[in-house]
């Protein structure tokens, strides 16, 4: 929490030193392309049912959804909980796999338990998901200098 207050403030006194205060609802300067460019570096996904969500458009992103496995195509994992870090299943598949929120075909929701993401590959830097989280607290913004267009819930 402290980090990521640190890191708020950093992307403020930096962006106004640059002659603008450009800070946008606590997104700490961050839109789409450096999410992509943290999701990026994480490896290839394989024969992943998401395959690779973080190349897809930014409208796309912010409502995906993919089968919990082949297996079960009608069970379904959205990515994320804009607004909502806590809630989000990008965040909680990158901590630990834990309680991941799946919406069953007939509309019930479950959570399951995967391996951490990316599954076989070494964790993410916490600094990087703090990041993440920041990102979605802001309702994810398309683009860091530009407040997001997406409706709270
Ligand atoms: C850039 C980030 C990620 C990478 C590189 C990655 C990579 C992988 C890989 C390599 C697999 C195994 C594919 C195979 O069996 O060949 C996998 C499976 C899977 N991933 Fe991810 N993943 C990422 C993010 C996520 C996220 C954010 C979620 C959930 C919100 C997720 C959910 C799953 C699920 C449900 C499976 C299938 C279950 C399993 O194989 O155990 N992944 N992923």
């Amino acid at each position: 929490m402290i980090r990521r207050t640190a890191l708020a403030l950093l992307a403020a006194v930096v962006l106004t030193a640059c002659g603008e205060t450009r800070l946008v609802d606590g997104g700490a300067g961050l839109g789409y392309a450096e999410i992509q460019a943290i999701l990026g570096k994480l490896g290839d996904p394989g024969d992943a049912p998401h395959e690779r969500f973080w190349k897809v458009p930014y409208a796309e992103f912010v409502d995906y959804r993919f089968p919990a496995s082949w297996d079960n195509p009608q069970d379904m994992i959205k990515l994320l909980e804009p607004w909502n870090s806590g809630e989000s299943n990008l965040v909680k598949a990158l901590r630990d796999g834990r309680r991941i929120r799946v919406t069953k075909h007939d509309g019930k929701v479950v959570t399951i338990n995967i391996p951490r993401m990316p599954k076989g590959g070494s964790g993410v830097r916490s600094s990087d998901i703090e990041k993440i989280e920041l990102w979605i607290d802001a309702g994810c913004p398309e683009f860091g200098d530009k407040p997001s267009t997406l409706p709270r819930k």
